[in-house]
């Protein structure tokens, strides 16, 4: 599977405390943060380089600095908390915007909002939390790559096999990166044993 589950001991203290349904709103948008953070230090590892020679107070030196623009994509509403600290790492990264939700008794997805910047020549990273039935995800990905986008990589928090297998068979050769792979789906098409729904407990709603 193109999985890459994030192994640290960081990581799974996150998802722990992010899974308790006793942990309150504040708590989960730090926690998420803080999970975020980790990931998109996993998640772009592999980004090319280039040489850059700077001047030291004492000598010039050789050096490496990153090489492709970065452009994030959230999918609305939940991926945005997972915006910020990937801003806070990696400065000049642009933002585009899909707005996806799931019909409550169908769990398909449909769109309501999609802003993209420019994306060809970018490395595009997909954003969302919870990749379940994988529809949202694959449609997320369709709509970069019809915007250019080429080897976009997708970061969520929890994901169950059946959103990779969906993922895998709409998008081969995408690669995932998450916090945590679980078990399954329930017959509502929610994550087992999951953190219940992440945008209302990121919100409050
Ligand atoms: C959640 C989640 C994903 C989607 C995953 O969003 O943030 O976008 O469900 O499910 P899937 O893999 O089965 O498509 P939701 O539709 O609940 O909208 P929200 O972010 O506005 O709460
Ligand atoms: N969306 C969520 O927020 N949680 C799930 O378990 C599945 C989809």
């Amino acid at each position: 599977m193109p999985i890459h589950v994030l192994d640290h001991p960081l990581a799974a203290h996150f998802v722990t405390h992010l899974r308790d349904k006793t942990t309150k709103p504040a708590t989960f948008r730090t926690l998420s943060y803080q999970l975020s953070l980790l990931l998109a230090v996993d998640a772009t590892r592999d980004l090319p380089t280039m040489e850059r020679v700077v001047d030291t107070p004492l000598e010039s030196a050789p050096g490496r600095v990153l090489a492709q623009p970065i452009v994030l994509v959230p999918i609305l509403r939940a991926g945005l908390g997972m915006v910020q600290p990937f801003l806070d790492l990696f400065p000049d990264v642009s933002v585009g915007y899909i707005g996806l939700e799931r019909d409550h008794e169908t769990a398909q997805a449909h769109s309501y909002y999609c802003k993209l910047p420019p994306l060809a020549g970018n490395r595009v990273i997909v954003i969302d939390p919870m990749l379940a039935t994988g529809g949202s995800a694959a449609q997320a990905l369709s709509l970069v790559c019809a915007s250019g986008a080429v080897n976009p990589r997708l970061v969520c928090i929890v994901a169950a096999p059946e959103g990779i297998a969906e993922v895998e068979a709409r998008h081969p050769g995408v690669a995932i990166h998450a916090a945590a792979l679980d078990r399954g789906l329930n017959a509502r098409k929610y994550i087992l044993p999951g953190l219940g729904d992440f945008g209302d407990r990121l919100y409050g709603t």
